[in-house]
């Protein structure tokens, strides 16, 4: 068994980036600028944007993170979307979610230009990806596509079983694993919360991704011998056995499924330390688009 070490494939790709920026510069050419916004004190939205800043410090990005308070309203939100389209010096930008219930985050979504939409959440962008186009991927797909490529992971005629059907993971993630280029050429099945004979199926799979957000939920019932697992949930529950008094739990019971891998990632130190690095890579690609 191996386990994917997410960690330091992020650190490897930071490292690749830094490098392009540092040539960039001393090439006379744009600083990659990555702007965020952040409506509100939500506590997990200040860390995740908090993390996206100081990553961009990292690689040598110039970055600007724009706070509103939750109050604001939709169509100033969109203002501040539209300033940032018009502003050349920004390369890409985001709008962290989740939104105040009074704003609709769909409209926030399509108000983004698209050469700018570095999450990769417009419509433009999840059509593209779709034709197989050059495009803005998610970072969460993006991650474990960066992911199964860095380990040479096999995966053309493969069954990946993908459970979880969501925009910004498991819908993508289908996309991706069934393109004709690597990684991909997959059999796809997608699985969702009305699928009838879930086990039936990831018995059969030869890749799993799990991204329903439930603990735990893939057990060593539902795993064949030698399967690719791939675990997006992060679950933060009580425990009694840390410091903090919490604990991440992925959704693949790792200690009994883990043996019986071949390749499995672990959470944290997984996927999670990806999706910040897609993100940056997106940044840097709408830079380099500009040239
Ligand atoms: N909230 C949780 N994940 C994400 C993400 O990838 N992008 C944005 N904008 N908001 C999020």
């Amino acid at each position: 068994m191996v386990l994917i070490d997410g960690k330091k494939i992020a650190q490897e790709i930071k490292e690749e980036v830094a490098k392009e920026v540092a040539q960039r510069k001393a090439r006379g050419l744009k600083t990659p600028h990555l702007s965020a916004i952040l409506v509100g004190n939500d506590g997990a939205s200040e860390t995740y944007v908090g993390a996206k800043v100081k990553s961009c410090h990292e690689v040598g990005f110039e970055s600007s993170l724009l706070r509103f308070d939750s109050n604001i309203s939709e169509e100033e939100l969109l203002n501040e979307i539209e300033k940032l389209n018009n502003d050349p010096s920004v390369d890409g930008f985001i709008v962290q979610l989740p939104l105040p219930k009074h704003i609709n985050e769909q409209k926030v979504i399509e108000a983004v230009n698209p050469a700018k939409d570095v999450d990769g959440f417009h419509p433009v962008n999840a059509g593209k990806m779709l034709l197989n186009l050059p495009s803005f991927l998610p970072a969460t797909p993006y991650g474990i596509i960066q992911l199964l490529e860095r380990y040479n992971i096999e995966t053309s005629g493969k069954h990946c079983v993908v459970i979880g059907r969501s925009n910004i993971v498991g819908m993508p993630m289908s996309v991706l694993l069934a393109r004709n280029s690597y990684p991909g050429n997959c059999t796809v099945t997608i699985t969702h919360s009305r699928t009838k004979n879930l086990k039936e199926l990831t018995l059969q799979a030869d890749m799993i991704v799990a991204a329903l957000g439930k603990a735990e939920f893939l057990t060593a019932d539902m795993v064949k011998q030698g399967a690719v697992v791939i675990d997006v949930g992060i679950t933060r529950l009580p425990s009694d056995k840390t410091k903090s008094g919490f604990k991440l739990f992925g959704d693949v019971k790792f200690d009994e499924v883990a043996p019986k891998c071949s390749y499995i990632t672990p959470v944290p130190g997984g996927v999670g330390p990806m999706t910040i690095m897609s993100l940056i890579k997106n940044t840097l690609q709408a830079c380099r688009n500009k040239d």
